[in-house]
């Protein structure tokens, strides 16, 4: 009998073993199998001390107990204020020389008296320390070296576009992981993996609902659901926000308005504040979309977005939570050009906001395509508290079939040069609230989290959910350096393997926007779901919505002209970015049709006329899709089964999906250029019309 149990057992132990639905994410904590390696962590784990009775404490605590027992096979025991050697300390001090320069939820860890101390000035900190301890003992680093961190940026939130029906805007990996239906009574095992998920990057703060709010997550049936919600993350560092619809006066509170310059109006938001703090005493505050996209705002009654946030601040006065007031709006006008509008809008109110108000602003101008420029509004409005917000879900990025590491998105953005106060004043250091003096600095990014068992759909979105947090903390962090810890944690810790899928992940946003926006294109993506390829797009709800909005091919040549007579908008830019990007002569060639209408048969630096760079950028793009799938497959002997074979069968539809998309642009573009393909491509097998068909599939109902 004895004997069956343990066959039985040695097949559940081997099944999971070889298939990994990758539900745990980068904290995996599996056995090392390196006898030296283990050996050398075991000489801190013969217990793990706190010093305080404090929720996080004990969180930190746990998850350090449950590291060492999977990634070392030790049992260590929790105790209290310890006076032995050889185990970790857990401690919130302020007067460790280590600890002085830190930021409230920095950490420095280093050995002391026989033992790992693990010191900060709040228990968040050390819970941040706790999992760089364990990734570093995941990744295989040593401990031999005192490590001393600070995040660089205070609020590092997720946004998430949750409903309250379940679905997800733009997720593509199920539905939403909140259950509204289940709570507040019951409380999903995965509301406290994700808090540990996040926690293990220093994310600190989450945005609950959909942006495009509904007010039913202010009735009290709600309020009492986020609460749950709220009290689980609470031990993990993360305060909880709500996105408001600012119509709610009227809709729930049976006001005639919303106008924010009415008493009533301002006396129903005070109330309301003040009740959610009875459900959520430490309540992280508002994110409001106002104003964009038929969402109701302040506008509606004549009145500006400052107008709209301070009315907000204002009820949050008697409370430590903020209002989070996103800039991205932008009206229906056909001879306008959307990437002024944010900029133009909230100009005249720099310096109108309330202290308590950070104006978030998407990473750029248009929305979260590919490639993108930094938003002008960066550098130039030093009165007032800005945040960034990026998306992680990719929308225009490949969705959940498409392999695209972002961080290297992230970083070009944060890494770019604004001017704004001389050399060196990049986006980051606007955001970081260094270059302003902003207290509140804020980096936001819309999760991509769902209710699929590997959380984001396909395994490598997991990538970009690690590399966002982990620049939220240190953007100077390489995207190298980050992939390569998530590789560590995620999928093998084989050092030749870990080169080569470092490889494909450096390799694959460059490859997704050669096949998709190549020379600063953007915004041609299918309508409404933005999936595939339709440059074609002349007709939409709204003209800012179609695909020849943007690129404006017509005989002469392509791209948006946006240094002249069209749009001016490179004027928002610095002197210095004016001479770069605002000369076609000069300008990346990365965002060349960003800002320049270039002709068919100019020669680019590169030797080739624009229509030929634009084939061979397309057809290139191809071709790197092809060189991914057989980079993949030599990675089998490394890789667990399931995670191998969804990612490559992922590939051979990105394969699919890339050639539908050389074929949509190189052929609809060449009707335009009326130049033949360069002779060394082979030209499409379809025609524009067969390539057309399709997007219509995909309009069908
Ligand atoms: C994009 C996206 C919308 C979203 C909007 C926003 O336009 O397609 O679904 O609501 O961004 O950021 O508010």
């Amino acid at each position: 009998m004895q004997k069956r149990i343990f066959t039985v057992l040695f097949f559940i132990v081997s099944f999971f073993s070889m298939a990994d639905d990758g539900s745990r994410l980068w904290l995996k904590y599996d056995l090392i199998k390196d006898q030296k390696q283990k050996l050398s962590y075991q000489k801190y784990t013969k217990f793990i001390s706190i010093s305080a009775n404090h929720p996080t404490l004990q969180k930190t605590a746990e998850e350090l107990q449950m590291g060492f027992a999977g990634l070392l096979g030790t049992k260590t025991n929790i105790v209290s204020n310890n006076s032995q050697a050889g185990g970790v300390v857990l401690e919130v001090s302020t007067n460790q020389a280590l600890t002085n320069d830190l930021a409230n939820d920095g950490f420095a860890i280093f050995a002391q008296k026989g033992n790992l101390v693990i010191s900060s000035k709040s228990e968040a900190g050390v819970l941040y320390g706790a999992f760089e301890l364990l990734r570093r003992i995941q990744t295989g680093q040593s401990l031999n070296e005192n490590i001393v961190s600070s995040p660089k940026i205070k609020i590092r939130m997720l946004n998430h576009w949750d409903n309250a029906n379940g679905t997800v805007e733009r997720g593509y990996a199920g539905s939403s992981i909140w259950k509204w239906n289940e709570l507040p009574f019951r409380i999903d095992p995965r509301y406290i993996a994700y808090a540990r998920a996040n926690a293990s990057l220093g994310i600190n703060a989450t945005s609950i609902n959909n942006v495009n709010a509904s007010s039913r997550f202010l009735t009290a049936e709600y309020l009492e659901k986020i609460k749950a919600v709220a009290d689980v993350l609470r031990p993990y560092g993360i305060k909880v926000f709500i996105s408001v619809n600012f119509r709610s006066p009227r809709t729930l509170g049976g006001l005639k308005t919303s106008d924010p310059l009415d008493p009533e109006v301002r006396k129903w938001w005070n109330e309301k504040t003040k009740e959610i703090h009875q459900y959520i005493p430490d309540f992280g505050g508002y994110l409001v979309k106002a104003n964009s996209e038929g969402e109701p705002g302040p506008q509606d009654y004549g009145r500006t977005h400052a107008d709209g946030a301070n009315m907000l601040a204002e009820a949050m006065k008697p409370f430590s939570g903020i209002v989070i007031w996103r800039a991205f709006v932008y009206n229906a006008d056909p001879n306008g050009d959307r990437f002024k509008e944010a900029y133009e809008q909230f100009k005249p109110l720099d310096g109108k906001f309330d202290e308590k108000v950070i104006v978030q602003v998407k990473n750029g101008p248009i929305d979260f395509m590919p490639r993108e420029p930094f938003h002008p509004m960066f550098g130039n409005f030093p009165n007032t508290k800005l945040g960034i917000e990026f998306q992680i879900t990719q929308e225009y990025l490949g969705q959940s079939t498409h392999l695209t590491y972002l961080a290297p998105m992230f970083k070009e953005c944060l890494d770019t040069d604004t001017y704004s106060k001389g050399k060196g004043s990049t986006v980051a250091k606007v955001i970081d609230g260094s270059l302003y003096n902003n207290p509140n600095s804020l980096i936001a990014g819309v999760a991509n989290t769902g209710s699929d068992a590997n959380w984001c759909g396909h395994p490598f979105n997991q990538a970009n959910w690690y590399a966002f947090g982990r620049l939220a903390w240190d953007y100077t962090l390489s995207s190298e350096k980050i992939a390569n810890e998530w590789i560590g944690m995620t999928l093998t810790n084989d050092e030749k393997a870990k080169i080569q899928i470092n490889e494909i992940m450096q390799k694959s946003l460059p490859t997704y926007i050669s096949y998709t926006y190549p020379l600063g294109l953007h915004h041609m993506m299918g309508e409404g779901h933005h999936y595939g390829p339709e440059p074609w797009l002349t007709k939409a709800a709204r003209p800012d919505w179609t695909s020849i909005y943007y690129h404006k091919a017509d005989s002469v040549g392509l791209g948006f002209d946006r240094t002249g007579k069209l749009s001016n908008a490179i004027k928002l830019y610095s002197k210095e970015i004016n001479e770069t990007w605002g000369n076609p002569e000069k300008c990346d060639l990365n965002y060349l049709l960003w800002f320049h209408h270039i002709a068919w048969n100019k020669k680019l630096s590169t030797g080739n006329t624009l229509w030929e760079e634009l084939c061979y950028r397309y057809y290139n793009g191809v071709v790197e899709v092809q060189k991914l799938q057989k980079d993949w497959l030599k990675l089998q002997p490394y890789i667990d089964t399931e995670t191998f074979a969804s990612v490559n069968a992922r590939l051979k539809t990105q394969e699919k999906e890339s050639i539908w998309w050389r074929d949509a642009c190189v052929l609809y573009f060449k009707d335009f250029s009326k130049m033949p393909i360069p002779n060394s491509l082979t030209p499409p097998n379809r025609s524009l019309e067969e390539v057309k068909k399709i997007v219509e599939i995909y309009h069908l109902r």
